[in-house]
């Protein structure tokens, strides 16, 4: 049966490629070291568990959460979680809607705002999904380089006049993956300003926001600038922060007007989280401060070993400020999918062609710091001496 014409516009989802190769060199007794797929590989919290398994024996958690938008319970705790570390008011009433993840809102937001024709400014390097959508909506994706030279920041003033009349939707995601970067405060105050110029929703995808190694560097809400709630939705997710990937909850914040939008679209699509999940979600939003120094103490000290072996190879690179991830550029005469291949094939790591996320990201691999195996320092400490062996040098 041939497929909806859709659905060969877009590619298969890359990371279902780079799992069948590992399951492969599994079963060919070649384990990798698996710096590939950001998925926590830290339990969710007991406190998250308990309060799930308590709210499941509930049966009032059962039935459709007939609201739509998430339990007044659920978006109160999201309103107050705002308040506390962004600093920032959204109200219960209007302006929060429950997610699945993060994913689906990004998924529906795109479809709540672009018709066929439509630009949607996207990051290059970027998640796949930003750009996918916007195709699969008939819009046409501009792409923003993102460079070491910007500090892997849109260069907003680059984007061409005849573009930015064209353009209906911006796509911001930071901290960055893949790059790892930060966006400061007046950068997004300087993005506020630009969308409210040319009249575009910023999308700001904050999946990584609590994922940060030092308080100086704490990342920002978008919603903190004055007047973003005009232009601007933010969305985040329980995910990475409570090592809750598959859980599937998160949330979308901003103005009333960009929140319907996007409650329109996804009513008609799901029919919202588990409420069980949400009461969980709950316990985890109110335990954050308990929590969340726990978790970057852990990828700190990851990050830390495997910046220095790197260095310790000739690496010129620097310690991201957030994220889980680090973005490395290839040595001298590779291309990122060359150099991935010789780690894979010579050292047994697994590392991320940095092409998989866009043109721009041809020159890096994108490495993640969840790692699967038990001892995790023991195994970033053994990448880099089958890096040293296998002759990787910069
Ligand atoms: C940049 C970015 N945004 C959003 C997501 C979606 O995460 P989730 O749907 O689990 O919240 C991911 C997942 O890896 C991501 O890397």
């Amino acid at each position: 049966m041939e497929q909806a014409q859709r659905l060969q516009r877009i590619p298969p989802y890359p990371f279902r490629e780079i799992a069948a190769l590992k399951t492969k060199m599994i079963e060919e007794g070649r384990e990798p070291i698996d710096f590939g797929i950001g998925d926590p590989d830290m339990p969710t919290p007991q406190f998250v568990i308990d309060a799930l398994c308590e709210a499941a024996n509930d049966p009032e958690t059962h039935p459709y959460d007939e609201s739509g938008f998430g339990t007044l319970e659920y978006k109160t705790a999201i309103a107050d979680f705002a308040r506390r570390r962004f600093g920032v008011d959204v109200s219960p009433d209007g302006e929060i809607q429950s997610t699945i993840g993060g994913k689906e809102a990004l998924v529906h937001v795109v479809w709540a705002y672009i018709d066929p024709g439509d630009v949607v400014l996207v990051p290059d390097p970027a998640y796949s999904v930003y750009k996918v959508q916007a195709s699969w909506c008939g819009g046409a994706a501009f792409p923003m380089p993102l460079e070491p030279g910007n500090n892997f920041l849109p260069d907003l003033d680059a984007i061409p006049a005849a573009v930015r009349q064209q353009a209906k939707m911006l796509f911001l995601n930071y901290p960055n993956n893949p790059t790892g970067a930060v966006a400061p405060l007046e950068y997004l105050e300087r993005a506020v300003a630009f969308a409210r110029e040319h009249e575009m929703v910023i999308v700001q995808d904050a999946a990584y926001v609590e994922v940060y190694y030092d308080d100086a560097d704490r990342p920002h809400s978008i919603l903190e600038i004055d007047g973003a709630k005009d232009v601007a939705i933010e969305i985040h997710s329980l995910s990475k922060t409570f090592n809750m990937t598959g859980w599937r909850v998160g949330w979308a914040m901003g103005g009333g007007e960009h929140i319907e939008a996007l409650s329109r679209a996804k009513s008609n699509v799901d029919s919202g989280t588990f409420m069980a999940i949400q009461r969980a979600a709950i316990a985890g939003l109110n335990g954050y401060e308990q929590f969340a120094p726990k978790m970057q103490a852990e990828y700190r000290a990851r990050r830390d070993a495997l910046i220095a072996g790197l260095q310790s190879l000739g690496c010129p690179i620097e310690a991201p400020r957030a994220t889980f991830y680090v973005w490395v550029p290839v040595p001298e005469g590779f291309t990122s999918e060359g150099f991935a291949t010789k780690l894979l094939g010579d050292c047994r790591v697994l590392a991320i062609p940095g092409a998989v996320y866009g043109p721009c990201g041809e020159g890096f691999v994108r490495m993640s710091l969840t790692i699967k195996a038990q001892d995790k320092l023991g195994q970033i400490e053994q990448a880099i001496d089958n890096m040293r062996a296998g002759g990787v040098f910069w």
